[in-house]
């Protein structure tokens, strides 16, 4: 393209003079308030979801030494902390139980009782947080499996989908029961969330929505939560969570959440997987979540304490990313440090 007006081509000096003096994108950039203007995509603390974890038999909270900053909460931190982000303005929270090791077993029973660790914390939140916040809960049994998977065996060893199902159904009801505003079904069984949403609905539970995990890859970036709930497994789950290798598969997995009645989808991992939640936003007529995980918050957690990179920087730019990527909502480790960093509600 030519640039007759470029005053550095008229004054002979040709090839030195930027060439397109009418297209200056800089100029938008000049300062903070300009900047701050035409942002496209912004952070806000009621988009956020913090996850947290509540121990059984313990006194005090334990630190997660793979994510620092991190808890294992008693039920009066629990409560603690929950009310701290709520009243920063963080949107919601996913609550994950965290069983003793004796009442671990092969059928994940603890996760049904009305009172254990999980359902106990749920009803003790909602008793003291009412409506104020949105609760989740991890619908899962790997927490409270013996051999930690995310669903019963069958006598090869293998988890076997339907019997799975059965126990999620039970579990969703004992959840709603509790307290939950949104159920959380993450064990990537084929039908999990029709069999779900059909318990809470045959039990009176129409009003506690399924938040699907649509998109949930076999990542190496849970390694910390393992730690974090006291996970004993061995092996791996690539048999039900889908394969890094594939994207059209999540479009799939979208089909079938929706027919199936989700209320909201969500992608996981985050940051390695935004082609996948840009499919699935573009795809979903339903709020999109994004889960930045535990092996993203650890990743840089290291780096920032090496001061290889800075770390307020790196969360806000992840977050962003994943919000442009087309997450309405992300669930994070760092949403109560965010709405701090962010300033709080007005
Ligand atoms: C399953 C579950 C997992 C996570 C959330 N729900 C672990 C897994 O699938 O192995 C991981 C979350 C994180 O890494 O932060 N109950």
């Amino acid at each position: 393209m030519s640039a007759p007006d470029d005053p550095g081509r008229r004054a002979g000096r040709v090839g030195t003079a930027y060439p397109f003096p009418h297209e200056r994108p800089r100029r938008l950039r000049g300062t903070a308030a300009l900047r701050r203007l035409v942002a496209q995509t912004r952070l806000d603390p009621a988009d956020l979801v913090l996850p947290v974890f509540v121990r059984d038999g313990i006194d005090a909270p334990q630190p997660v030494s793979s994510m620092p900053g991190v808890l294992q909460h008693t039920p009066d931190s629990l409560v603690a902390a929950a009310r701290e982000a709520v009243d920063l303005g963080v949107g919601g929270l996913m609550v994950f139980g965290v069983p003793r090791e004796q009442d671990k077993d092969a059928a994940g029973s603890c996760g049904l009782r009305p009172d254990g660790v999980l359902n106990a914390a749920l009803r003790r939140l909602r008793d003291e947080l009412g409506d104020d916040t949105v609760l989740m809960s991890d619908l899962c049994l790997d927490e409270f499996t013996d051999h930690g998977h995310c669903g019963v065996l069958d006598g090869r060893g293998r988890v076997d989908n339907d019997a799975t199902l059965e126990v999620y159904a039970e579990m969703a009801v004992a959840q709603a029961r509790a307290g939950a505003h949104v159920v959380g079904p993450s064990g990537m069984m084929d039908g999990q969330v029709r069999v779900v949403r059909e318990a809470l609905d045959g039990a009176g539970h129409q009003d506690v929505a399924v938040l699907a995990y649509t998109a949930k890859y076999a990542s190496a970036a849970y390694g910390p939560f393992r730690e974090a709930v006291a996970s004993t497994l061995r092996g791996d789950r690539k048999a039900y969570q889908q394969d890094p290798a594939n994207r059209t598969e999540s479009l799939r997995e979208l089909r079938l959440d929706l027919e199936e009645g989700a209320d909201l989808v969500m992608v996981k991992p985050a940051l390695p997987y935004l082609d996948v939640l840009s499919d699935v936003a573009a795809a979903a007529d339903v709020p999109v979540a994004a889960y930045q995980v535990s092996g993203e918050y650890a990743m840089i957690e290291a780096a920032a304490a090496q001061g290889w990179v800075d770390r307020d920087r790196m969360v806000l730019e992840t977050l962003t990313s994943i919000r442009r990527a087309g997450a309405q909502v992300v669930l994070t480790y760092y949403a109560t440090h965010v709405a701090r960093l962010l300033g709080g509600p007005c």
